[in-house]
């Protein structure tokens, strides 16, 4: 179930408090809400962002009035802002006055802020005690209303359908709800469809229940969750869209925190299956989730803030020690509003007169709210440097992104000499086991590649990374090892909803295995990597059952494994090419090829490997002749 979002929680006497509903609009499809339709609207004074009130009935001059209840940190409401700045303007001419609100904000310099930030172009207004929200019977944000001129209602729901749920956008728009609305109005005829279901967070409306007897409280049970799980990431200026550092943060979002935590969407961790066998691991425990859920059901009692943990101290600067080399973006990027994801690789110089051998890699977003992850290779062939040249001689560049760099589907755009691991939110630098490194020939350049998350307002970053180099030799060098699922060459058939595609290869001398990182693009729908020892049963590495080419992440194992020759590693992955998958970028769908465009497809696992004898390691498809048992 969805609750509010808006920034400032503004817990003046009388402010409405938390919902405990169990069956929110999340978790049934219910009908959409027709609520005041046909009916005039009452009037409502609000005060703008400075401190000017603005009467709703003042905009009688209209044609017609469009009202969004928004709130900035719910992300499907901010991805709409450059939407809605555009639509605005479009319509400002034609007789259409635009108005925001924030439900439950009270913070009049915060409001100003966002409202530069994103650029709005019309008042957004406070609504602290929800009097509008009432007015209209909003329930969510985003949600728009479309009134005539004589504050009649007559559209209430979506915008348009660019979300299929929540974190699910679809990778085309086919309706647009209010344009419709709007054409249809000026244009003197009744509006065909008046109400659709809005997609977004919900608007919190009525008190909590008093806490009673000896429950679960804030302090004491919820927030060392919060502190453990939840604020690398959700804390102000990092990647997640609102902070979870208060009580009255926590109370504000507990109805989604039981909600997005009961189904493992948060904290972020695909892997299933494969528990407690990987360093980087995020996720609650059952205990956990349980006790997040029983304090939402007992009215999310705050308790005594002596029985709770000091706040969660996060180190600035470098974890490791300064690190014998930083690499810095030379310039910095910036990132329009909106539209698709960005993945911009930056060419870094190493400069290096000599190789070297790297044991860690600190990677240090410039912009935390929109870096979603990054990932590092290497060049030896200055094929990126040409790369970087094409794009930045082309005229064909998006106007809205620009900066160092060439932008990519999802790869480096060639074939890299060596891969440097990949960093996300919330993961901690640390060091490769002892003589263990990756090497870096001298002269190499190393590709950052940017995986960039729209927020909804232009963002500006400059990322570097700190390398660490071996102080004493390294016998072991880390070697990627690819293990390409074979997608066919006519590609993945058009319509297809669960299309297997397999790979396996074997390996050809004694090694150990440090990490894995599986990569598929927007069709991706399950991935699994088995390993199996020669004589032996097949092994599940890792599985991904839910693809989200969101968190493409590095899976370090805790302990390394023995791979002895003959190993076989197999990936079996299945793809969704039909009009039901909602990332599906072509409609109708057509056949995808293997490729790196964010159109094309790919299957590949990233199998990081030591060998225990000198040189790469070397794969094949085919059973090595001595230990074909394997198969
Ligand atoms: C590794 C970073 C990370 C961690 C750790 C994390 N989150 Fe999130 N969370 C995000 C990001 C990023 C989003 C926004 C997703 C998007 O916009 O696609 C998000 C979104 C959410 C949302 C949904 C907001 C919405 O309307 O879509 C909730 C609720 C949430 N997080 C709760 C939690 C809780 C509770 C925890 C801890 C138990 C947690 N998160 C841990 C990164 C994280």
């Amino acid at each position: 179930m969805a609750r509010v979002s808006v920034r400032c929680f503004g817990l003046a006497a009388g402010v409405a408090f938390a919902v405990l509903v169990l069956t929110g609009p999340n978790r049934v499809a219910n009908p959409a809400s027709a609520a005041r339709l046909g009916k005039k609207i009452a009037n409502v004074t609000l005060s703008d962002t400075t401190g000017r009130n603005v009467i709703l009935y003042d905009l009688r001059d209209k044609k017609a009035i469009v009202v969004v209840f928004l709130s900035f940190e719910c992300p499907v409401s901010t991805s709409y802002m450059p939407m809605l700045a555009d639509m605005a303007k479009q319509y400002r001419d034609r007789g259409v006055g635009f108005l925001g609100v924030c439900p439950g904000e009270d913070d009049a310099a915060q409001v100003a802020r966002h409202v530069r930030d994103y650029r709005v172009p019309f008042p957004v207004l406070r609504d602290p005690r929800l009097v509008a929200a009432d007015a209209f019977q909003a329930e969510f944000t985003p949600e728009a209303f479309v009134l005539d001129g004589t504050f009649v209602l007559r559209y209430r729901g979506r915008i348009d359908n660019r979300y299929a749920a929540r974190l699910r956008p679809n990778a085309t728009v086919s309706r647009h709800d209010v344009r419709q609305a709007l054409e249809e109005l000026l244009a003197g005829k009744t509006v065909s469809e008046p109400s659709t279901q809005p997609i977004g967070c919900a608007i919190v409306r009525e008190a909590a229940a008093k806490a009673l007897g000896n429950t679960v409280t804030f302090h004491r049970d919820v927030l060392p969750i919060l502190q453990m799980h939840c604020q690398s990431c959700h804390r102000p200026g990092e990647i997640g869209p609102f902070s979870l550092l208060t009580y009255k943060q926590a109370v504000r979002w507990g109805a989604d925190m039981e909600e997005f935590t009961q189904s493992h969407k948060m904290p972020p961790w695909k892997p299933v299956g494969a528990h407690g066998r990987f360093l980087n691991e995020r996720g609650l425990s059952e205990a956990e989730i349980q006790r997040l859920a029983q304090w939402v059901h007992d009215g999310m009692p705050e308790g005594d803030p002596s029985e709770g943990p000091p706040p969660r101290r996060f180190p600035e600067g470098w974890h490791l020690g300064q690190p014998d080399l930083v690499l810095t973006v030379p310039r910095e990027m910036e990132v329009g509003a909106g539209g698709p994801d960005v993945y911009r690789c930056f060419v870094l110089p190493t400069g290096l007169t000599a190789d070297r051998f790297v044991t860690a890699i600190e990677v240090q977003p410039g912009n935390r709210r929109a870096v979603h992850h990054a990932l590092m290779f290497i060049d030896t062939d200055g094929e990126a440097r040409k790369l970087e040249q094409a794009a930045q001689r082309s005229r064909a560049a998006p106007k809205s992104d620009h900066g160092p760099g060439y932008s990519v589907a999802m790869g480096a755009g060639f074939t890299p000499h060596g891969y440097l691991g990949g960093w996300a939110p919330g993961q901690v630098p640390y060091q490769l086991p002892d003589g263990v490194g990756y090497e870096l020939p001298k002269g190499a350049d190393v590709v950052l590649q940017v995986h960039y998350h729209r927020t909804g307002r232009v963002e500006r970053d400059q990322t570097r990374i700190g390398l660490y180099f071996a102080r004493r030799p390294v016998q072991n060098q880390l070697w990627p090892v690819l293990l390409p699922g074979r997608i066919p060459l006519f590609g993945i058939p058009a319509g297809a909803n669960h299309y297997r595609v397999e790979g396996r290869i074997w390996i050809q001398q004694d090694a150990n295995l440090l990490n894995v990182m599986p990569h598929m693009h927007l069709l991706g729908q399950d991935i699994r990597v088995t390993m199996t020892v020669p004589g032996g049963e097949p092994r599940l590495l890792l599985w991904i059952k839910d693809w989200d080419y969101n968190w493409q992440e590095t899976y370090r194992l805790k302990e390394p494994l023995r791979v002895p020759t003959g190993t076989r590693f197999d990936v079996i992955a299945f793809f969704n090419n039909s009009e039901q998958n909602p990332l599906n970028p072509n409609h109708p769908p057509r056949a995808v090829r293997w490729g790196e465009q964010t159109t094309d497809e790919m299957c590949l696992v990233f199998l990081s490997m030591t060998s225990e004898t000198p040189g790469r390691i070397r794969r094949t498809f085919r059973p090595p002749a001595k230990v074909g048992k394997a198969d």
